[in-house]
């Protein structure tokens, strides 16, 4: 099958790359003559694990073609998937402008029967609006095409596997032509398939995401709680996700959920609810926890920097939002770098992520950048674990004590033991355990 996909980002980019490593051709559109060019050489542009070899062989093979020309790609293929960025505007809403402007230039270039599927996260009503659009500023006949909600679940890190892999595929549209064609598509895919109504597609994605991010939030207010009580908050979600009806999946407390999803589109969810005169309570508080999180993080630090007259000096691993990916948004360590440069303005912090660049956010000039995580340690006052990377897990810790100045460790992530790491003679804080 020939397809096109719009955007080259997390979800653009993986899902063109594994079509076309299945045997499709793939055309990617874009909007940026520098990205095309770079991406034409093989380059991703952004780090995930295995994306860069399935880029380069298919490129080698033919199969896969980045243009920045809908009249290029459009007439030939059979589906069209959406998958650019729909970014939280200031009141939380999603913002649709992206979208917009591509249904437009896909509509232009409509030649042959065609499957409009959007994969962006888009609220409720936006696919009819798609529709819409398509018809009557195009004014294109309706027999040439059909709109379709294929909601994407892809975890940046996994993100190929989850692609070939997914625990579902949602297929959300109101017409049989552009259904089978959908299911034919994702033939090699596996999971099962959840044939639904537009709306219904739109809501299971927003419906998805919140309720992940409703288990976190609950995960860090118990740990809340369990550093009043003494009570160990692993142990504790330990002994109730062992419940099959519950499970521990995503039960974890921290610094928060973060990345480009779980934090947007549980507003936006919100914000459609109150569109439709509906509250939306507990996803306030869950967003509420969540902001809660990372202050409690920043309140713990500034603790002990406050003792410190001279020289404050702190370590930080780990910046991407969770491990396995560069991504930087809404991660933790932005809010926490912010903070403590705010309060403390001759603080030196040091810093170290496996893929995160220094130039990779204008924050980041103001930090040292180690090229190791001992490096960054050395002299430092407080240890800050803000992304749970394997190699942080198995640090030697005694060195990393030896090369300090203090002995203090914030665990933002719970992955050291608290008795291991203080037999070394640390003093340690985790999220819900001390
Ligand atoms: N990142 C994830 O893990 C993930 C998972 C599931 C769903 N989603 C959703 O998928 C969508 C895309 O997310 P992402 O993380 O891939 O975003 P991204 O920011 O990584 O990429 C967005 C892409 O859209 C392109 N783009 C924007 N406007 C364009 C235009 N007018 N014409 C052509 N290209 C344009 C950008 O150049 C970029 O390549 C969002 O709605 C997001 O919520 C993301």
């Amino acid at each position: 099958m020939t397809i096109t996909i719009v955007g080259h980002g997390y979800v653009g980019l993986v899902t063109a790359a594994v079509f076309a490593d299945l045997g499709n051709t793939v055309w990617v559109i874009g909007r940026d003559k520098n990205k095309i060019a770079k991406l034409k050489k093989g380059d991703p542009l952004f780090y995930e694990p295995g994306l860069s070899e399935m880029l380069q062989r298919n490129l080698n093979a033919g199969r896969l073609k980045f243009t920045l020309e809908y009249t290029e790609a459009i007439p030939s293929s059979s589906v069209v998937f959406i998958g650019v960025g729909t970014p939280p505007k200031e009141d939380g809403s999603a913002d649709l402008s992206n979208v917009l402007t591509v249904v437009e230039n896909i509509g232009k270039h409509i030649n042959n029967y065609i499957v409009v599927a959007c994969k962006s996260t888009v609220p409720v009503g936006t696919n009819r609006r798609i529709k819409d659009i398509i018809l009557k500023k195009c004014k294109m006949h309706p027999s040439k095409f059909d709109v379709a909600s294929c909601p994407e679940f892809l975890r940046e890190g996994n993100a190929l596997s989850d692609t070939l892999h997914p625990d579902r595929v949602v297929i959300g549209t109101e017409n049989k032509k552009a259904q089978e064609v959908l299911l034919e598509f994702h033939e090699p895919i596996d999971g099962e398939r959840v044939l639904t109504t537009i709306e219904s597609a739109e809501m299971i994605k927003y419906a998805s995401n919140s309720l992940l991010a409703t288990k976190i939030s609950f995960a860090n207010m118990i740990a809340f709680l369990c550093d009043k009580v003494g009570a160990d908050v692993e142990q504790v979600l330990q002994g109730v996700g062992l419940d099959h009806r519950l499970g521990r999946s995503f039960l974890y407390p921290g610094v928060g959920y973060g990345g480009s999803c779980l934090p947007k589109d549980v507003n936006a969810l919100i914000k459609t609810g109150e569109q439709y005169g509906e509250s939306m309570d507990l996803l306030k508080e869950v967003e509420h926890i969540n902001q809660q999180s990372r202050e409690r993080l920043i309140g713990k630090v500034s603790v002990l920097l406050n003792e410190i007259k001279t020289k404050r000096t702190v370590a930080i691993l780990g910046l991407a939002f969770k491990p396995d990916t560069d991504d930087l948004r809404e991660a933790p360590s932005l809010k926490v770098i912010g903070s403590l440069l705010s309060k403390y303005p001759d603080i030196r912090i040091q810093v170290f992520d496996p893929i995160v660049k220094q130039d990779n956010h204008p924050l980041f000039k103001n930090v040292i950048y180690s090229n190791d995580p001992y490096k960054a340690a050395t002299k430092a006052d407080v240890l800050i674990i803000l992304t749970e990377w394997n190699e942080f897990r198995k640090l030697n810790l005694e060195k990393v004590k030896k090369l300090m100045r203090g002995s203090e460790i914030i665990d933002g992530r719970n992955i050291y033991e608290p008795n291991a790491v203080k037999k070394l003679g640390f003093s340690y804080q985790g999220v819900g355990r001390s």
